[in-house]
C-alpha cells in the first residue's frame, strides 16, 4: 500500500504511555481514532475486526501490550496471548481489509551482550519472557501481513502511564539516598518523540522494521542523575548493581538501538535523550 494514501489512523491501546501521545501527535497530519480495553481487547479477533470495520482506517497502530516486564515472568500465558498472538490477529485482520498494520516492539528482544547499538538486522536473543513474547509478536506480524511496519523502541517515558522518569521525580523529591542500577545501559525515549517518529515514517511510506528512539545511551543511574539535576531535586542518586536490585526478569546490559535506518528513511534522527528529558521537564512545568 502507498502510505501516502493514509488519511485516518486507528490507535489500539490509546490510553497507554505511547497511545496517549500518538493520539495527540498524529492529529497534525491524519484523522485519528483510538481504542483500548475494555472496548477493544486485541486478544479477540471479533473485537479487533469490529473496531476496524467501524473506524475504517488506512493504517492501524498496535500500541497495546502487556508491558509489565517482571509480571511477564509469572503471567507467561497472558504475555503470550497479548504480546505474541494478538499482534498476528491484528495484522491479519488489517491485511484482509487493506489496512497498513504498525506494530510496536522493544529493545528487550536483544541479549544486551553487544558493544555497539543493535541494528534492524542484529540477531535477537531475549533474556526474559517479555522480550520473548514481543519477539514472537514481531514474527506473527511479518507472517500475517507482508506489508507492515514494526517500530522498535526503548525505555519510554512521558505522560499516561507508570514509568521510570515519573518514579524518579516522585522518589527524589524527598532528601536521602536513592539506589539506581548502573549496569544496564539503553536509550531513554520520550513517547512524544516516538509518536512523532512514527508519524514521519508513515508520511515517508516506510515499511519493514525500524528502530525509533531518542539518540545516545546511558545507564539507569546516569539517567536518574540527569533527571534529578535538571529538575533540581534533593535526593542523592547512588549506583547499585542489577544483582542488588534482584528483580524477577533479567534485563539486557546494553540495548541501545541504531538510528541509522530511521535517519535514512526520514532525513533526520530524533533528538538526544538529554534534549528529550529537558523538553519533557519544560513541558511539564508549562502545563502544570
Ligand atoms: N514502556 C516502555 O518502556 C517500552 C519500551 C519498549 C517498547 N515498548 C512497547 O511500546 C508499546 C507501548 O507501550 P506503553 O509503554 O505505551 O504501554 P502501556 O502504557 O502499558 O500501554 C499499553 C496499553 O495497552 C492496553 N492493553 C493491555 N492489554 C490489552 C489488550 N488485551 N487489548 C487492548 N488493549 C490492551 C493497556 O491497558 P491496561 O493499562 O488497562 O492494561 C494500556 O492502555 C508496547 O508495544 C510496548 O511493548 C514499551
Amino acid at each position: 500500500m502507498a502510505n501516502g494514501e493514509i488519511r485516518k489512523v486507528l490507535v489500539l491501546g490509546d490510553r497507554g504511555l505511547l497511545g496517549t501521545e500518538l493520539k495527540r501527535v498524529l492529529g497534525r497530519w491524519f484523522r485519528v481514532a483510538g481504542s483500548d480495553l475494555p472496548d477493544c481487547d486485541i486478544q479477540s479477533r471479533k473485537s479487533v475486526e469490529s473496531v476496524l470495520d467501524r473506524v475504517r482506517p488506512q493504517a492501524a497502530i498496535n500500541a497495546a501490550a502487556y508491558t509489565d516486564v517482571d509480571g511477564c515472568e509469572t503471567r507467561v500465558a497472558l504475555a503470550r496471548r497479548v504480546n505474541s498472538e494478538a499482534p498476528g490477529t491484528v495484522a491479519r485482520a488489517c491485511r484482509r481489509r487493506g489496512i497498513f498494520p504498525v506494530q510496536v516492539s522493544t529493545d528487550f528482544i536483544f541479549s544486551g551482550r553487544a558493544r555497539r547499538p543493535y541494528t534492524e538486522k542484529s540477531r535477537p536473543a531475549p533474556l526474559n519472557y517479555y522480550g520473548l513474547s514481543k519477539l514472537e509478536g514481531e514474527k506473527a506480524v511479518r507472517k500475517s501481513a507482508p506489508e507492515h511496519l514494526i517500530v522498535r523502541t526503548s525505555w519510554l517515558f512521558g505522560e499516561g502511564g507508570k514509568n521510570f522518569f515519573e518514579t524518579i521525580l516522585a522518589k527524589a523529591a524527598v532528601p536521602g539516598r536513592l539506589g539506581v542500577v548502573s549496569d544496564q545501559v539503553g536509550s531513554p525515549t520520550w513517547s512524544r518523540h516516538l509518536a512523532l517518529g512514527i508519524a514521519r515514517l508513515l508520511l515517508a511510506g516506510a515499511s519493514g522494521t525500524v528502530n525509533v528512539t531518542n539518540t545516545g545511551w546511558v545507564s539507569w543511574y546516569g539517567y536518574a542523575r540527569y533527571i534529578v539535576s535538571r529538575a533540581g531535586l534533593p535526593a542523592r542518586i547512588v549506583p547499585i548493581s542489577s544483582r542488588e536490585l534482584s528483580r524477577p526478569a533479567r534485563r539486557p546490559a546494553f540495548s541501545a538501538l541504531s538510528p541509522e535506518r530511521y535517519r535514512s528513511l526520514t532525513g533526520q534522527a530524533l533528538p538526544s535523550w538529554r534534549e528529550a528529558v529537558r523538553e519533557y521537564l519544560r513541558t511539564k512545568k508549562r502545563d502544570g
